[in-house]
């Protein structure tokens, strides 16, 4: 049973007279206890959904069903304090002028009059789920960036609720802060059992959190799949370059082999065999979708179909890999090569494409794939090993 159903999500705002879509009739159901992420660009309407999932925007038109109970439909709207959510927002603004304590009691202050020790158990268990008791008597602002992040949890947790709404939660941490609670919010997540929806522009996050993820561009969810199904097989080529590093490569079906389910294309690059996983006929227009780890780079050519002759253009060392960038006639390909390998600038290698690693997207369904941003992807130490 859907915990959460959104049907045709209509918001636009009123931006000094003219009407902004920020939200353009999105559907989507999140099962109970499911970790839902919301994940794309800045600006594509991801925290205006979880605003109107709160109660604190009301939607243009649609319907939004919370437990079998419509919280919003052209009817009517059921108010924010009488939806059963809890929320994080974007930039978890804990009250500085209160203790820790406070901050976690404050939502148990609206609704219902519970009694004082009810309150302290309360508050005394959220601060436990979160790591927290012991600082329960602090001032809010006495707190670390990442001890005020887990405050504002168990904020959002302490009146047990059947969702919680997460807003960017773990953006202004540092990266190894960031690492760290994004286990700790999955381990709370699954223990607790809550239906949570959480917003992100990170593929990271995105990825090794979620159980689904639905990716959004321009008001629009334009996939939803597991975490695996959005990386390794994208359907258009602003998934493929949003969630991680592609090379893409344009071509078309020369041959289709059913039997092997194997087609060969006619490449920017030259002849390219690929695997058949979408229907496809002699004739057709096809990206090729590549990803950096895919393929392999060796100073020897390899016996596979795809053996491509190319030249480096640069080699980025970024730690655990080297981060190749080879010319394959004029195409430029991204490759991750082994952190020992240490091919120089202008070298002559041989690039390795599996037909099964290549992912075929049918051209031009929809928005192209510069709008990906490309610091989402690696985030490479520049070291120039090719020097
Ligand atoms: N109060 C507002 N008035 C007018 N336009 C708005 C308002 N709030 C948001 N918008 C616009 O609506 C669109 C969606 O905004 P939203 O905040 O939902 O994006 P987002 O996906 O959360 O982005 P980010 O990752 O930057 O937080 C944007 O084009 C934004 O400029
Ligand atoms: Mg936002």
């Amino acid at each position: 049973m859907a915990a959460i159903k959104v049907d045709e999500l209509h918001h636009e705002y009123n931006d000094r007279g003219r009407a902004v879509t920020a939200v353009d009739h999105v559907s989507f159901e999140v099962e109970e206890n499911e970790f839902y992420t919301l994940l794309g660009p800045s600006g594509c309407g991801k925290t205006t959904t979880l605003r109107c999932l709160a109660g604190l925007e009301v939607p243009t038109s649609g319907t939004i069903e919370m437990d079998d109970v419509v919280v919003f439909s052209s009817r009517g709207v059921v108010p924010t304090h009488r939806r059963d959510i809890g929320m994080v927002f974007q930039d978890y603004a804990v009250w500085p002028h209160m203790s820790v304590f406070e901050n976690v009691a404050f939502p148990l202050h609206t609704g219902k009059r519970l009694p004082g020790r009810v309150i302290k158990d309360r508050v005394h268990e959220a601060l436990e789920l979160v790591n927290m008791a012991e600082y329960v008597d602090r001032k809010a602002t006495q707190l670390s960036g990442g001890q005020q992040q887990r405050l504002s949890l168990a904020r959002a947790l302490v009146r047990q609720p059947k969702v919680l709404l997460l807003d960017e939660p773990l953006s202004n941490l540092d990266a190894k802060l960031r690492e760290q609670m994004r286990k700790e919010l999955r381990f709370l997540q699954r223990r607790v059992k809550v239906t949570t929806i959480f917003v992100t522009h990170d593929q990271v996050e995105a990825l090794s959190m979620s159980n689904r993820i639905a990716v959004m561009n321009k008001g629009v969810i334009i996939q939803v799949g597991t975490p695996r199904e959005i990386y390794q097989t994208p359907h258009s080529e602003f998934v493929a370059a949003f969630v991680g590093a592609t090379s893409f490569i344009q071509g078309t079906v020369t041959t289709i082999d059913t039997d092997a389910a194997q087609v060969t294309l006619d490449t920017q690059i030259g002849k390219l065999v690929s695997d058949l996983h979408i229907e496809l006929g002699v004739g057709d227009l096809v990206t090729v979708a590549i990803r950096p780890e895919a393929m392999r780079v060796s100073s020897d050519p390899f016996p596979g179909p795809n053996n491509l002759e190319a030249i480096v253009d640069i080699g980025l060392f970024v730690g655990d890999a080297v981060d190749y960038h080879v010319h394959v006639g004029d195409e430029l390909l991204r490759v991750k090569g082994s952190p020992r390998s240490h091919y120089r600038r202008r070298d002559k290698v041989f690039i390795d494409v599996p037909p099964a690693e290549c992912v075929l997207i049918l051209r031009a369904d929809e928005g192209p794939a510069e709008l990906a941003r490309p610091e989402d992807t690696l985030e490479p130490v520049m070291i120039d090993t090719t020097a």
